[in-house]
């Protein structure tokens, strides 16, 4: 029985009685969240459909120029300029349908070839229960192609951790005042 004991458990004994001590207190710098903490439900996805109102002429601009290129500097595509938006999204293509709540942010003209604008941008809702809620969209925007495609990169209220793509595509551009209706098309994943 002690022959036993020294040859087998008491090696036994040694390595475990070795292990635990260099474990040590859990370390506090890393806690583990749980993959739920807000019960959220499955993850859904949502298209939204609404039309973008950006007026730059007349008495009441949703959108204004804020920066202006150097005159020196100035380009064919004004590449610096800069306009910052608060624009009306309405549920149809007409300025007096339904308004389901504003664009607000700027765009820029960030490319020195053509026009291609850096959009950075939240929709933010009014309407229900989507009132308050939003959606950012930060993309590239060459605004002469057809369809153009920017993504959301993210959402608050009932869009939180809201991802997904917006495509855009112009309904009626003015190119003497650059007044435009622009139909944006939105898929996001959201809970
Ligand atoms: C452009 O204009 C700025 C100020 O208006 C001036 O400082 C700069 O030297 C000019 N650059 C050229 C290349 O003329
Ligand atoms: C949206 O929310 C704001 C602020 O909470 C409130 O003043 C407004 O009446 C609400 N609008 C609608 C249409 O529910």
């Amino acid at each position: 029985m002690t022959t036993i004991f020294f040859c087998f458990l008491l090696p036994l004994f040694i390595a475990f009685s070795q292990t635990s001590p260099t474990t040590g207190a859990d370390p506090t710098f890393v806690q583990s969240i749980k993959r739920n903490p807000m019960k959220l439900r499955a993850e859904k996805l949502s298209h939204l459909r609404f039309y973008w109102h950006d007026i730059i002429s007349g008495p009441n601009p949703t959108a204004i120029n804020i920066v202006q290129p150097p005159a020196n500097k100035t380009t064919p595509y004004k590449f610096g300029a800069i306009l910052m938006i608060d624009d009306p999204l309405t549920e149809k293509p007409e300025a007096d349908s339904k308004l389901l709540g504003r664009a607000q942010g700027f765009y820029g003209q960030a490319s020195q070839e053509e026009v291609g604008l850096l959009m950075a941008m939240n929709f933010v809702f009014s309407t229900g229960k989507y009132n308050g809620s939003t959606l950012t969209i930060l993309g590239r925007n060459p605004i002469f192609e057809k369809v153009r495609e920017m993504p959301v990169i993210g959402g608050s209220g009932l869009f939180r951790f809201a991802r997904g793509y917006a495509k855009a595509s112009t309904v009626t551009s003015d190119m003497k005042t650059g007044d435009a209706v622009v139909e944006y098309n939105v898929h996001v994943l959201h809970y």
